[in-house]
């Protein structure tokens, strides 16, 4: 019986000092399991007289339902320890504000993106999309551009082995949304162009675009001078000066240069409208009646106008940059300081 008891004291005192699980499982084979002073107890029994052995046999099963119990309760003890300090190691303050330094805020041509969107929806238009990676129908043939059509050579395209090429301009997004909508429909389309292009400070390889297309009836080129000068009032938020020029582009009839006066001169001539004082921002026109064609769209009852505005020189032209490439550079010190 002192044998039994002191088996036990060592046993809680053994416990006292565990303080994680696997010394916890360590000691329960140690105190409890097979091989235990507890069992060697037990198992020396059968020698005994039955009085001995009824009460060491009460006694034994008493230490070892009590020291169970106290393995349970270091158990429970340990593991909500354990999540304690857990807890304390991953605690954080989410209502923080976060530091200055770190905010992040939008790329200047997400910025004038979802600017001239917002004024179009204004006025009616959908935000239309199209894949980057186009077919030959979507960004030449249905636009009026066959096969061998110099008008190729005007944008020098990167095409893949398959057959596919990099969009060259937005335009292609005109041809999915007529192939989809039935007019009367107006829509813009914000995206990224690419070209095979020398890269130079006014040229890259890529670049962004928004194209509008708006199909009605009885629609002229005095509508179209209406919404381009609505919109580029509300980009630059003053009234700006524009005029028209004849320009080349098969898919339209008549089609137009939209020069703006330069905001940086004012017109007196500057490198950034290379002393011209007025700098080429988009082309436009009426869409051609093949290209309305090629659509289903029948060009006895249905017409309309439809541009294409480079991004980059608008922001360019706004903060005075010199250099294209800075956009897509990825230097953040670039993206930083137009914040
Ligand atoms: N797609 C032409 C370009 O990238 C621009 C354009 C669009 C011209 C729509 C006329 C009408 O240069």
């Amino acid at each position: 019986m002192n044998e039994l008891k002191s088996i036990e004291s060592q046993a809680l005192q053994a416990l006292e000092s565990v303080t994680s699980i696997p010394e916890l499982d360590q000691w329960k084979s140690t105190h409890l399991g097979k091989k235990s002073s507890l069992m060697g107890v037990l198992k020396g029994m059968k020698d005994a007289t039955p009085e001995m052995r009824k009460e060491m046999g009460a006694e034994a099963n008493r230490i070892k339902k009590g020291l169970g119990a106290s393995w349970e309760k270091r158990r429970q003890e340990i593991s909500e320890a354990e999540v304690n300090a857990r807890l304390e190691k991953e605690w954080l303050d989410i209502t923080l504000p976060l530091s200055h330094d770190e905010q992040g805020h939008l790329h200047p041509i997400t910025r004038y993106s979802r600017k001239i969107e917002d004024i179009f929806t204004k006025m009616g238009f959908k935000v239309l999309e199209g894949p980057l990676v186009e077919d030959d129908w979507h960004n030449f043939e249905a636009l009026n551009i066959p096969p061998e059509h110099p008008a190729r050579d005007m944008q020098d395209t990167f095409f893949m082995t398959n057959g596919s090429l990099l969009r060259t301009h937005t335009s292609s997004v005109q041809i999915r949304t007529m192939e989809k909508i039935q007019p009367p429909f107006r829509g813009i389309a914000p995206g990224r162009v690419f070209r095979n292009e020398e890269v130079d400070a006014c040229h890259d390889n890529t670049f962004y675009q928004v194209e509008g297309i708006l199909i009605d009836k009885d629609i002229s080129v005095a509508n179209m001078k209406y919404f381009l000068r609505t919109m580029l009032r509300e980009i630059f938020e003053k009234d700006v000066e524009v005029r028209l020029r004849h320009g080349y582009f098969p898919f339209v009839e008549p089609g137009f240069e939209l020069d703006l006066r330069c905001l940086l001169c004012e017109g007196k001539g500057c490198p950034a409208c290379k002393h011209v004082g007025w700098s080429e921002l988009m082309g436009c026109g009426m869409v051609h009646p093949k290209v309305l064609e090629a659509c289903n769209i029948d060009p006895e009852v249905w017409g309309g106008f439809a541009f294409g505005m480079g991004l980059n020189r608008l922001v360019m032209n706004h903060y005075d940059i010199d250099n294209i490439r800075h956009f897509v550079s990825g230097d953040l010190r670039f993206v930083q300081q137009l914040n």
